[in-house]
């Protein structure tokens, strides 16, 4: 028997895991399996660990209709749900869940953030898998390995990212590890982005026919304009907001209140008062906020970050011993202040000495004393190719390969990417049109520079890892940019804005072998190219650094038939 498909033994391994009310028999049956399974486990095949609790869950996946802006629209449900279900899990735990597709096209979602180490398979973008096509399903199976933190999930195909179909994903601590803060009263997930009246084909088809998305129509949170929420005078509630929009910064502030950042994306930070807080197109951050002013409602407020219009949404944090409706001005907070919001971030340290996942701190990893082996540095550009609107990085526009290119790889199907697609440093020439696939060693320490020339924000993602971000600065990236360089408490974190005419420097330590998306998360500038994927490889295949295929993996394009 091929050895992946032992890893379809593992709920039987966790029945008898529970090894106190076995049988003698059943016993020695167990402690066979145990022996297999510590092999395999030591061979890496298992994507999972005995140890580790399993969470099932079935999403089924549907249009609906909403009014979130006051007039009916399509939008895509979860499980009936807009926005879709919240995903609370541990560190370590097995997620096992079946996606049920009943849209008219091919669905995806990915789960950002989540490292999915050694598992590329099961990352839920282009490159990686493909798309679950109408009334058929499939079953991602994958592990929150060694993270903790405030995590989103939404779908990577078409445009359906802009009719909903997103969530929060929030992995909360082993039992066995401290977090520094006390555990809050409450725990609050604020899902806020731009939002559009037109429908996700509408905007798909506006971007094909070569013209750019139009500026959005409103901002939602949690898939309204009304939200509210609910507190105990004197107490203390965790807010987990992120930037579900397709293309805009927001400021976020709470009237009367201030808050207390505790965590971004992953990471553990110095823990800083703020008035109000950046947040930038598929980031997340974690705030601690104490109700701690007379009873009243007050406005939770976001707006828009450099655009001419400004949007504003508000939502109400209502105190339980209140009497009085919200009132007074809404807060206002910053709107075209670019050196406000570089200087807000570069106040985003990690906190050195606390625990990340697992017990050591998460400063003993002394990333500022290793040399990065090469410096990758990508541009991003807006242009017109074959009379259509298009974004590229380091010229190249990328357009999805009709086969992921993670089975392309894996079953050598010749034609389908070119490693030389993409160079690792800008050129000169015109853009052009290709699959865009940079190759990588594992376990090389690479810096990376994002250029912006452009005069617009924007915020770039990289699947499989997190990365620390070392530095933000104006105008050309200069070698002697780097003795700027925050070497000593860069946070880590999965998604990093790049002001207008501006450069951020990343370092990232490639040790999670797979095919990783690096986009920009402005899905307009996505859909149409400003993407391509790091082949982090190895040339020894070996389970102990990437596992096997799925049994279960969806085949298509030059894919179709090929077994696994
Ligand atoms: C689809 O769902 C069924 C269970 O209803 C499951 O057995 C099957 O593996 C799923 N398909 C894929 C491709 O995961
Ligand atoms: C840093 O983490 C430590 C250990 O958890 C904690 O005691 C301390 O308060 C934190 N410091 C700040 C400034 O957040």
């Amino acid at each position: 028997m091929p050895l992946k498909h032992l890893t379809w033994l593992k709920p039987d391994i966790e029945v008898l895991g529970c090894s106190f009310c076995i049988t003698s028999t059943m016993g020695r049956t167990f402690f066979v399996l145990l022996a297999l399974s510590v092999t395999l486990a030591f061979w890496g095949v298992f994507p999972v660990k005995a140890e580790d609790a399993y969470r099932f869950y079935t999403w089924t996946v549907t249009y609906g209709t909403a009014s979130p802006l006051g007039v009916p629209q399509q939008v895509i449900l979860i499980n009936g749900q807009f926005p879709g279900p919240r995903l609370d899990v541990v560190t370590n735990d097995n997620i096992i869940l079946n996606l049920i597709n009943k849209l008219d096209q091919p669905f995806l979602l990915t789960w950002n953030g989540i490292k999915q180490r050694k598992n590329s398979w099961q990352d839920g973008v282009y490159g990686t898998n493909c798309p679950i096509p109408p009334n058929s399903n499939y079953t991602y199976k994958f592990q929150t390995k060694d993270q903790i933190g405030t995590y989103t999930y939404f779908p990577s195909t078409l445009m359906h990212r802009a009719a909903g179909g997103y969530g929060a994903l929030n992995v909360y601590q082993r039992s066995v590890i401290a977090v520094p803060y006390a555990k809050p009263a409450g725990d609050f997930s604020l899902l806020i982005g731009d939002w559009y009246k037109p429908n996700h084909k509408a905007l798909q088809q506006t971007l094909d026919s070569g013209k750019p998305l139009p500026f959005p129509d409103g901002i939602l949170i949690n898939g309204q304009t009304q939200f509210s929420f609910s507190g105990d005078q004197g107490k203390t509630y965790m807010f987990r907001v992120s930037n579900m929009g397709l293309s805009t910064s927001f400021n976020f502030r709470i009237q009367g209140h201030q808050m207390k950042l505790v965590e971004v994306e992953g990471s553990n930070v110095m823990q800083n008062i703020y008035d109000s807080l950046d947040v930038h197109v598929g980031q997340s951050v974690a705030v601690l906020v104490t109700l701690d002013q007379p009873p009243k409602d007050y406005y939770i407020v976001a707006s828009t970050r450099f655009t001419r219009k400004v949007l504003t949404v508000t939502a109400v944090l209502h105190y339980t011993n209140s009497r009085s409706p919200v009132s007074g001005p809404v807060p206002s907070g910053p709107t075209y202040q670019l050196h406000w919001s570089m200087r807000q971030a570069r106040t985003y340290r990690w906190n050195l000495t606390s625990n990340a996942a697992r017990p050591n701190p998460q400063g003993s990893f002394h990333y500022g004393k290793i040399t990065p082996s090469r410096t990758i540095i990508l541009t991003n550009s807006a242009s017109i190719i074959n009379g259509k609107q298009r974004y590229a990085v380091n010229r190249v526009s990328h357009i999805n390969a009709d086969t992921p290119l993670k089975l392309a790889d894996y079953f050598k199907i010749p034609g389908v990417f070119s490693l030389s697609s993409i160079q690792s440093s800008p050129s000169d020439g015109p853009p052009y049109l290709a699959t865009s696939v940079m190759p990588a060693s594992l376990h090389e320490f690479i810096e990376v520079v994002f250029q912006n020339n452009e005069n617009t924000m924007q915020s770039w993602h990289l699947d499989g890892y997190d990365f620390w971000v070392v530095g933000f600065g104006s105008g050309q990236w200069i070698k002697d940019s780097r003795r700027k360089y925050n070497l000593h408490d860069a946070l880590t974190r999965h998604t990093t804005q790049v002001y207008p005419n501006s450069w951020t420097a990343i370092l990232v330590s490639l040790d999670n072998q797979g095919m990783w998306n690096m986009r920009s998360a402005m899905w307009e500038r996505q859909y149409l190219g400003q993407q391509f994927y790091l082949r982090v490889f190895n040339p020894i295949p070996s389970l102990a650094n990437e596992y096997d295929i799925p049994p279960n993996a969806l085949l298509c394009g030059k894919a179709v038939g090929r077994h696994s």
